[in-house]
């Protein structure tokens, strides 16, 4: 029946005008196209309908009316969803909950680094800083490290292999903060009270204590008169600022070569004790490797490991370890 053919084209040409009717204006001339009591193309239809024969009728008009209300509904629909953008600003619910922008947070080493320098500022200590890539004198000579020391083995330090180029002399990433305490006394007479916190490298293999990149806190401290008691004494300061007054501070002898004598130095805290660095009274080379006199001064150095306090303070002991510092997962990092 060719009337049936024209609906179900009517229909088809309807529903893909509405879809792709992109503002009101278009979908109002869809409306008078399509649906308009005057000239639109149903009133075309209508006036077909009325010649056909009498049996037919039925069949026909029911179409014609489920066609009608079909492209009525698909219209009223597209017309509301286009009408929406308009009153934009309406359709904003204020009683949502906002949308949270992603803030960070200061990253747990630097928190504890400024912790510390807080403690010891209230120690009478100043911060110094030194330079990450440094030469054989700061990280060695003058630290009394002579050339033949384990410790100056090419495979045990980061040696820029581009230094032959950029300077006359072999150049590193330090490998401990103590380059500081010769940066500093080269620079001022006594006395001095400082610390120094930042990055030192090592070619480790990394596992969940050991990094190729960490952080030391050096205290140097040299004045007339200075003693293993004032060591012993500044280290439990700072530990029970740090942790508390339930922290216990312990020597064990040990060697450094820019140190005379030499200690590991332990804390208690909780279960168990904890290795966290190595100290002593400055070695009468090393001040005199910067023009100090070892008859005159005396001095004690420490070097704390920064990720050890951090990781018993935030009770990090899992199987990854320090290295969850250094994952960089925001969900580890926004816990701090
Ligand atoms: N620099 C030493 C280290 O990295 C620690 C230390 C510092 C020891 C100062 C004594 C005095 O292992």
């Amino acid at each position: 029946m060719p009337v049936l053919d024209a609906l179900t084209e009517y229909e088809q040409q309807a529903l893909d005008a509405i879809q792709s009717a992109a503002d009101p204006q278009q979908i109002e001339a869809v409306r008078v196209e399509f649906l308009g009591k005057k000239k639109g193309r149903l009133k075309e239809l209508q006036s077909v309908l009325g010649k056909v024969t009498a049996e037919e009728r039925p069949v026909v008009g029911r179409r014609f009316n489920e066609i009608k209300n079909r492209v009525q509904s698909a219209w009223e629909q597209k017309r509301d969803q286009l009408a929406r953008p308009a009153t934009a600003a309406a359709a904003i619910d204020v009683t949502l909950p906002g949308v949270t922008l992603p803030v960070g947070s200061r990253h747990p080493i630097a928190q504890t680094i400024d912790e510390f320098k807080e403690i010891m500022g209230r120690l009478g200590f100043s911060v110094a800083d030194g330079p990450e890539i440094e030469d054989e004198r700061h990280n060695f000579e003058a630290l009394n490290i002579p050339l033949d020391h384990p410790a100056r083995d090419p495979l045990d330090n980061f040696y820029l292999a581009t230094a032959g180029r950029t300077s006359d002399r072999p150049l590193l990433l330090r490998s401990q903060t103590s380059t500081v305490q010769i940066r500093v006394m080269e620079q001022t007479a006594p006395p001095v009270r400082i610390v120094s916190l930042g990055r030192v490298y090592r070619p480790d293999a990394i596992d969940a204590t050991h990094s190729c990149m960490f952080h030391q806190m050096e205290g140097l401290m040299v004045d007339r008169g200075i003693t293993m008691a004032d060591l012993k004494t500044v280290l439990r300061l700072f530990a029970t600022a740090y942790f508390g007054d339930d922290v216990h501070v312990r020597f064990r002898p040990s060697f450094f070569p820019f140190t005379e004598p030499s200690v590991e130095v332990d804390m208690a805290w909780g279960d168990g004790w904890l290795e966290i660095g190595g100290a002593g009274m400055v070695d009468p080379n090393v001040l005199r490797a910067v023009g100090y006199d070892p008859e005159e001064v005396t001095g004690f150095a420490f070097g704390l490991g920064v990720e050890r306090f951090a990781m018993r303070r935030f009770a990090i002991s899992d199987e990854r370890g320090i290295r969850h510092f250094y994952d960089n997962d925001v969900r580890f990092l926004q816990q701090f």
